[in-house]
């Protein structure tokens, strides 16, 4: 028999710490519900103390989730731990995450505390944390950077407090494979009630090493990793899900353990993560990118066929990509739609919800001949886009672009109920359009990325954009989709000038700065 390798996905906590991936409650419920389908062990969905919002979204998660564990970050603060404990109470099963820096850099600059206060902080946390759940997680932060001395007295601490789950995070990225495994292994043998609790890696990508030390841990006693869709996560991102699953399962003989996860849900989430957050996946990502499974040479294409094993390690349905197939068309009912979406793990909160969103398929199924579960995805994505509560509204956009001629773009929005023109030239049909909004919405923004991804493949495709804007250090992303991407463009752009306007505070739980 082997062990059981644990999968805790930390997309909707560390991942949304990503500037510009903010998600709303209903988005951060719909990824939830598809990690359950993927079997990811837990779910950290958020950190109950950042804002009431994130509050209300760890809530609502523990609310849908059964399968899964849902956990809570606090800091090692009572009041934190409270909110994190109160937050998960309505879930089936329920985790308390807490951590406290334990690197000398943290704890004299960040925490202006002695190590043994640190220890009291955490050990204290550990037992709050136990009035609410008797499964909780404690997290040395910055342990790539703490003293192996110091990191054995504080887990052998909060073990006897009552810890079942030790995580050593390497904050910074800053770890190598082979030091970071040696670690894990000395902290196993050298404290002395390690076998009291299970042990954890949260690894960072700033050296593009995260999954790396996350297997290297693995190989030496870990079985909890922590791990994020796509590698979505602070700065260079955490260690991938999809690479972390798929390397154990395929490198069966060099692994000792075995996840629980439904390999073939991996394409479909990746692809519900990156639609949400704005976040395109690069086409040469491991597992998930469009191209990790083509097979462009030649030489390559010539030997997949005779044995696919020449080149292949995995099976591209393994992993989800062949699920995709075509559903639905122009003649399609509102049953069958309803149908779709239900296998597709999208629910309607009301009839009125239901026909919002099987309007926008019938436009859609009007210039789109078929209509795939990308497309639907894209759909749900859209409709919670937009509100009628928004400040701006894309009403029409009017393009007129010719080869010799400056392209102009006429666009109007409705902006606090009124509806305003604005024209505009620009380098082309995209930069005329945001041009032209923008001398209507005069945010004052810069324009810090813009990106076109095609949904499904074809000319009629429906291109899906992402617009990230900065302002006073404060990012932001609008998505939009459509079959135009000039449209897509128009929709994301104002998308993004409406969660600019709309500031909502929200604590960082490392740094302590409003995000
Ligand atoms: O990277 C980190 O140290 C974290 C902790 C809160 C676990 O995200
Ligand atoms: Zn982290």
């Amino acid at each position: 028999m082997k062990d059981k390798l644990i999968i805790f996905d930390t997309t909707l906590r560390d991942g949304e710490q990503s500037p510009g991936a903010s998600m709303t409650r209903d988005e951060k419920v719909r990824i939830a519900k598809a990690l359950e389908r993927l079997r990811v062990d837990v779910i950290e969905a958020g950190f109950p103390a950042a804002s009431p919002g994130d509050f209300e979204s760890v809530q609502a998660i523990a609310r849908t989730i059964n399968q899964s564990t849902v956990c809570g970050l606090a800091r090692a603060i009572d009041s934190d731990v409270d909110k994190a404990g109160e937050a998960v109470k309505p879930a089936g099963r329920r985790r308390i995450h807490t951590f406290i820096a334990t690197s000398p850099i943290h704890m004299k600059m960040k925490l202006q505390m002695e190590p043994g206060q640190v220890i009291d902080y955490a050990v204290r946390a550990v037992k709050r944390a136990l009035r609410y759940t008797d499964d909780v997680e404690f997290s040395p932060e910055d342990a790539g950077r703490s003293e192996e001395d110091f990191l054995c007295r504080i887990l052998e601490a909060v073990i006897d407090a009552g810890a079942t789950t030790l995580n050593i995070p390497d904050t910074v990225g800053y770890s190598v494979p082979d030091q970071f495994g040696k670690t894990i292994r000395n902290l196993i043998e050298r404290i002395p009630n390690s076998d009291k609790a299970i042990f954890s890696v949260h690894c960072h990508n700033d050296l593009g090493l995260a999954v790396a030390n996350s297997l290297s841990a693995v190989l030496n006693g870990a079985r909890q990793v922590e791990c994020t869709i796509n590698g979505l996560g602070e700065r260079a991102g955490n260690a991938s899900l999809e690479e972390v699953v798929m390397a154990v399962r395929t490198r069966k003989d060099v692994f000792p353990c075995s996840t629980d996860i439904d390999t073939r849900e991996i394409v479909n989430c990746s692809k519900l993560v990156s639609s949400i957050t704005g976040f395109p996946i690069q086409p040469n990502k491991a597992i998930v990118g469009a191209n990790a499974f083509a097979h462009e040479a030649g030489i390559h294409q010539d030997g997949v066929l005779k044995n696919r094993e020449t080149y292949e390690i995995m099976l591209a349905e393994d992993v989800g990509w062949t699920t995709n197939r075509m559903v639905l068309g122009k003649h399609s009912g509102r049953n069958a739609f309803k149908t779709r979406m239900h296998e597709i793990g999208v629910e309607f909160d009301s009839e009125d919800a239901l026909n919002q969103v099987f309007f926008r398929f019938k436009q859609l199924a009007d210039k789109k001949h078929e209509i795939f579960d990308d497309d639907l995805q894209a759909l749900i994505t859209e409709a919670a886009l937009e509100s009628e509560d928004d400040w701006a509204q894309l009403v029409s956009l009017k393009v007129c672009s010719e080869t010799g001629e400056t392209p102009r773009a006429q666009v109007v929005v409705r902006v606090d109920g009124e509806e305003v023109t604005g024209i505009a030239e620009g380098s082309g049909a995209v930069d005329a359009s945001l041009k032209a909004i923008e001398s209507i919405v005069h945010t004052g923004a810069s324009l810090q990325l813009y990106s076109v991804n095609n949904i499904t493949s074809g000319t009629d495709a429906q291109g899906e954009v992402t617009v990230r804007l900065e302002k006073r250090g404060r990012i932001v992303n609008g998505q939009g989709a459509d079959t135009d991407i000039v449209i897509a463009s128009a929709k994301a752009y104002v998308n993004a000038v409406n969660k600019l306007v709309l500031r909502k505070e929200k604590r960082h739980p490392q740094t302590g700065s409003d995000v």
